[in-house]
Order: C-alpha cells, then structure tokens, then sequence
C-alpha cells in the first residue's frame, strides 16, 4: 500500500507514507447522529439556559422572550434525554467501538499501560501518541464522566420544571432530588455542570484535532464519516 512516492508527486514538500493498511467502518449511523443531536442540544441548552440565569435581552416590543427561552430549553432538554437513553442503549447493544466493551479494564496490565502511555501523552511527559482504534481509554474515561454529568442534567432539570406541577407524575419521578439537595442548590448546580460540560467541549476540540494531526487517525472526519486508517502494527 505505502509506495514511495518522488518529490514532484509530493509537491516538494516533506513526505509521510500512510501506514493505513485499509479503512475500517468505526462509527456507525446512529452513532454519528447522537453525536452532532448532542452538540446542538448542548449548544441551545446552554444559550437558553444562559439566558434563563440572566435575561440579558430585555424588550418591550417582546415582553415574552423568557417563555419563548424556556420553553425552547424544555422542548430541547427532551430531545437531550432521548438522545441520551438512544446512546445509553448503544452503549449496551452496539457493535464493539461504540460499547462497554472498549472500556478499559483496570485489572488488566496491558489496559493499564496503555491507559498511562496517554496520561504522560496528555500531559506532555512523552511525544508518543499511540494510534488507536475507537476511544483511547483516557478519552473513554473522559465520556463516562462526561455521560454522568449529562444524567445529572437531565434528571436535574426534568425535577426543576416538575416544580410546575408537584402533584403529578414527573414530580412522583424526579421530585425525590429535592429531599437530598434543596431546589435552590439544583438550580446552582444545574448551571455549576453547564460550565463543566463548556470545559469538557474545549478540551475535546483540542483532542479531536490534536490527535488528528500527531497520530494521523482521521479524528474529525470520522465523525462525520464513520471510516478511520486502521495503522495498527
Ligand atoms: C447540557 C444540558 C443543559 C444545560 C447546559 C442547561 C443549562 C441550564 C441553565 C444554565 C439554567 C439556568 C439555571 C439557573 O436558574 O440559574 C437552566 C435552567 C433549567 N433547565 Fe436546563 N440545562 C440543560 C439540560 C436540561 C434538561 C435536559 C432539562 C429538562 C427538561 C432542563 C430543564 C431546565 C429547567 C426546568 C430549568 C429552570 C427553568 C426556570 O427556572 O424557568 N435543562 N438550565
């Protein structure tokens, strides 16, 4: 596959014989869709949930900005949370890339190496960036607590707007929080873990790109794809 190539079919310039023996199909269909769901909900959801904090357009021409803000959060908390239980579904009944099954195993000795080989890539005491298939297992580790905070969001914020109705259901379901954290403390961390999710989608541009170019895996484009090199040894 990696023949040489001369320096005018190069263009001149520095030569880098992909190691890519083939393609490989690693994240299906759904996958790709919850993926770019989530980054417009987390986007909406912050922008309203922003403005639900505080209301930093105020007009008379349009006394009812606030209702139109909450109730475009509401609606797109909803579509957040069946994106989260489509995922969490995947996460259990999907093909391997996108399941438990990639998770790394603490009592194995190998996942643990490899594990640290990216802790020390991360935090540039090495410049080895292995190349691996699907999720790297800091970057797995990185999802799971990124999956808990969006849990927490959601039951957070389906307990807040039950608050309109506690003798209904969805009181009956979520309504429980408020006996372990009072609902001013919900609202504080409600908007506490928006931030937190703002801090994860940086470091994950950073990631994708980063790895994109040092381990030449095909990051970015696979997410909207679905193909990476296989350049496994
Ligand atoms: C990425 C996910 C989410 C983010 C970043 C987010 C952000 C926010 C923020 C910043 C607030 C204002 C908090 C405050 O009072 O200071 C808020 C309020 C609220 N959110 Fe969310 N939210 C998210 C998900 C959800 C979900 C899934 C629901 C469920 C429907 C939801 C329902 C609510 C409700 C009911 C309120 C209170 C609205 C009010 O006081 O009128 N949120 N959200």
């Amino acid at each position: 596959m990696a023949e040489t190539l001369n320096s005018s079919e190069t263009g001149g310039g520095r030569k880098f014989e992909c190691a890519a023996r083939r393609f490989l199909y690693i994240w299906e269909g759904p996958i790709r869709i919850i993926h770019w769901v989530n980054f417009f909900c987390i986007i909406i959801l912050s922008f309203t949930g922003w403005y639900i904090h505080d209301p930093f357009i105020t007009s008379t021409q349009h006394p009812y900005i606030m209702g139109n803000m909450r109730y475009v959060h509401y609606l797109t908390g909803v579509v957040f949370a069946v994106s989260f239980l489509a995922r969490s579904y995947w996460l259990l009944n999907g093909e391997y890339y996108a399941s438990w099954r990639m998770f790394p195993n603490p009592f194995d000795k190998k996942d643990r190496h490899t594990f640290w080989t990216f802790i020390r890539y991360y935090t540039f005491l090495s410049k080895d960036a292995p190349h691996i298939l699907g999720h790297n297992p800091v970057a797995v580790v990185a999802y799971i607590g990124l999956y808990a905070l969006f849990a927490f969001q959601i039951l957070s914020g389906f307990a807040l707007w039950s608050q309109a109705d506690p003798g209904g259901s969805l009181y009956a379901a979520t309504g429980w929080l408020f006996a372990i954290i009072g609902n001013q403390w919900v609202r504080w961390f409600h908007l506490l873990v928006m931030f937190l999710i703002g801090g994860f989608f940086i470091n994950h541009l950073y990631s994708v790109v980063l790895f994109d170019f040092k381990s030449k895996s095909g990051e970015v484009s696979s997410i909207f794809s679905g193909w990476k090199p296989d350049r496994r040894d």
